[in-house]
C-alpha cells in the first residue's frame, strides 16, 4: 500500500474514481489524440487524519501559461477576497507590513495590498501577467522552501503570507513549511484556505476530488502537519466559499495565543469521526450513491426527449462528468461566461463549452448546476429562465432538481 505524502504511514484507500483528465485541462477537438489521462483515487492517512490523492499528475501540467481558472470572474470571489484583506489587515497586521501571496492568480486578493510592500507568487504565466496588468508584483514560481530564502534575503521577512486555494494543490507541503517558517517574522502569519474535507463528507461533494487538489485538510491534519514545523495553527474559521472552506491561521509555536475556536473545531472534528477510517468508508458508499441516482434523474429527462445543458464549466464538473460517464448525448453544451473556456470541449467528455448568451438566446429545460457553489449569485441571474420553467438540477448535498 502507497504511504502518506507527509507521515510515512501506510494509506486507506477510499474512493478510486478511474482513469480522469487534466480537471482545468479544457481543449479543442484537434488535441483529442493526445488528451493525457491519469488515475485518480483518493485516500486517508490513519495516522495523521491526511486526506490525499495517491497519484499525481505532474504540476506544469496543470499550472502553465495556459491555465484556465481566472480566479476574478466570480464577482462574489472578489468580494470574499476584499473582506478576507480587510480581516488580515484588522486582525494581524502594524504599519508598512511586507505581505506575501501563494497562488495570487489574477490578483483578486493581493490587490488590496498593492499600494504597500507585496509579492505575489503564481507559476501559471497567463494569469500572473493578468496580475501585473493591475500593477502587482509577481513572481512567477512554484513556491518551495528555497525560493521563500531568496525571498527573504532580497526583502526581508514576511508579516504575512496568505493563499487561498494553492495549499492544497501542492504535493511538497514539507518544503512549503519549511518555506513559511523560514520566510515568516518572528510575529508573522500564515494565513490560508482551502475545501474543507467536513463539508465534503457532510455534502457528499466529490467533485471537489481532481488532480489539483492533491490534500483535503481538517484541523486534525492542519495541526498535525504544522506541529512537524515549529509552527501552530492559532485561529481557524469556516468559510462559506467553494462549498465550504476553512481558513487556518498558523504561527511560530507559542508566538501567539491560540483562540478558542481551534479546541472548539478539534473537539467538533473528533466527534464527527474525521479521524477514523470508517468516516471515510461511508463516504465511499455514498458517493457511488450519488452517481447512480444523477445518472438516473438524467437518462429520465432524456427519455422524454427534452434537454440538459451544463451550467458552469468548472474543474469540479471533469470529475462528475468522467465518473459518472455523462457526454454529449447527455448533456447538449455547458454555458460558461470565461472567455478561454468558450470554443473548447470539456475534458475527457468533450462537451462544447458555450457562452452564456447561447443558454439566453435557445433557453434548455434543464440545466445540470455545476458551479453549485456560485448557486446564490446564478439562482440571481437566471431567475427569468426559472420563472418560464427552466430548472436546475443539482447533486449537492444531494441529487435534485429544483
Ligand atoms: N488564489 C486564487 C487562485 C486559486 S487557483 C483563488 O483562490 O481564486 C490555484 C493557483 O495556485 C493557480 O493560479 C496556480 O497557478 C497556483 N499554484 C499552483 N501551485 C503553486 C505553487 N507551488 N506555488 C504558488 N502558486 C501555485
Ligand atoms: P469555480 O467553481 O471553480 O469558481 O468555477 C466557476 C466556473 O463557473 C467558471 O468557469 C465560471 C463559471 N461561471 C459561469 O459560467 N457563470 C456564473 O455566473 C458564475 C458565477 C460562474
Ligand atoms: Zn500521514
Amino acid at each position: 500500500m502507497t504511504a502518506c505524502r507527509l507521515c510515512d504511514a501506510s494509506l486507506h484507500p477510499v474512493v478510486d474514481f478511474g482513469p480522469m483528465p487534466v480537471a482545468n485541462g479544457f481543449l479543442t477537438p484537434d488535441r483529442y489524440a493526445e488528451e493525457p489521462r491519469f488515475p485518480l483515487d483518493v485516500a486517508v492517512c490513519p495516522a495523521c487524519h491526511m486526506v490525499q490523492l495517491v497519484h499525481l499528475v505532474d504540476e506544469t501540467t496543470m499550472f502553465n501559461d495556459d491555465y484556465a481558472f481566472f480566479s476574478s470572474t466570480s464577482k462574489g470571489m472578489s468580494r470574499h477576497f476584499e473582506a478576507f484583506a480587510a480581516q488580515v489587515r484588522a486582525d494581524w497586521l502594524g504599519d508598512d507590513p511586507f505581505v506575501v501571496e501563494l497562488g495570487c492568480n489574477d490578483g483578486i486578493m493581493l490587490r488590496h495590498f498593492g499600494g504597500g510592500r507585496h509579492l505575489g507568487i503564481e507559476p501559471s504565466g497567463n494569469v500572473a501577467d493578468a496580475a501585473r496588468q493591475i500593477g502587482l508584483d509577481v513572481k512567477s514560481s512554484f513556491f518551495t522552501a528555497d525560493l521563500a530564502d531568496a525571498i527573504r534575503a532580497e526583502r526581508g521577512p514576511a508579516d504575512a503570507i496568505l493563499g487561498a486555494n494553492v495549499v492544497c494543490h501542492i504535493p511538497y507541503l514539507h518544503s512549503v513549511l519549511d518555506g513559511v517558517k523560514r520566510l515568516l517574522g518572528p510575529e508573522g502569519v500564515f494565513i490560508f484556505e482551502d475545501p474543507y474535507i467536513g463539508d465534503i463528507l457532510e455534502k457528499t461533494s466529490y467533485d471537489q476530488i481532481y488532480d489539483e487538489h492533491v490534500y483535503y485538510f481538517s484541523l486534525l491534519s492542519v495541526q498535525a502537519l504544522a506541529a512537524r514545523h515549529g509552527l501552530e495553527v492559532v485561529d481557524v474559521a469556516r468559510q462559506p466559499v467553494h462549498g465550504g472552506e476553512l481558513r487556518y491561521t498558523l504561527a511560530h509555536a507559542g508566538a501567539h495565543a491560540i483562540r478558542p475556536a481551534v479546541d472548539a473545531l478539534r473537539t467538533e472534528e473528533k466527534a464527527r469521526g474525521l479521524d477514523r477510517i470508517e468516516t471515510y468508508d461511508g463516504f465511499a458508499e455514498a458517493v457511488a450513491a450519488s452517481r447512480a441516482e444523477l445518472r438516473a434523474v438524467i437518462a429520465e429527462i432524456r427519455a422524454r426527449g427534452e434537454r440538459v445543458v451544463g451550467y458552469g464549466a468548472t474543474s469540479k464538473s471533469t470529475t462528475v462528468l468522467n465518473y459518472c460517464g455523462l457526454g454529449p448525448d447527455d448533456i447538449e453544451y455547458i454555458s460558461d461566461i470565461t472567455p478561454t473556456k468558450i470554443g473548447r470541449y470539456s475534458p475527457g467528455a468533450h462537451i462544447p463549452i458555450r457562452a452564456h448568451s447561447t443558454f439566453v438566446d435557445d433557453p434548455p429545460a434543464y440545466a445540470l448546476l455545476f458551479a453549485w457553489n456560485h448557486a446564490r449569485e446564478i439562482m440571481a441571474k437566471e431567475a427569468a429562465w426559472m420563472a418560464g420553467g427552466g430548472r436546475f438540477i443539482t447533486y449537492v448535498p444531494r441529487v435534485s432538481v429544483s
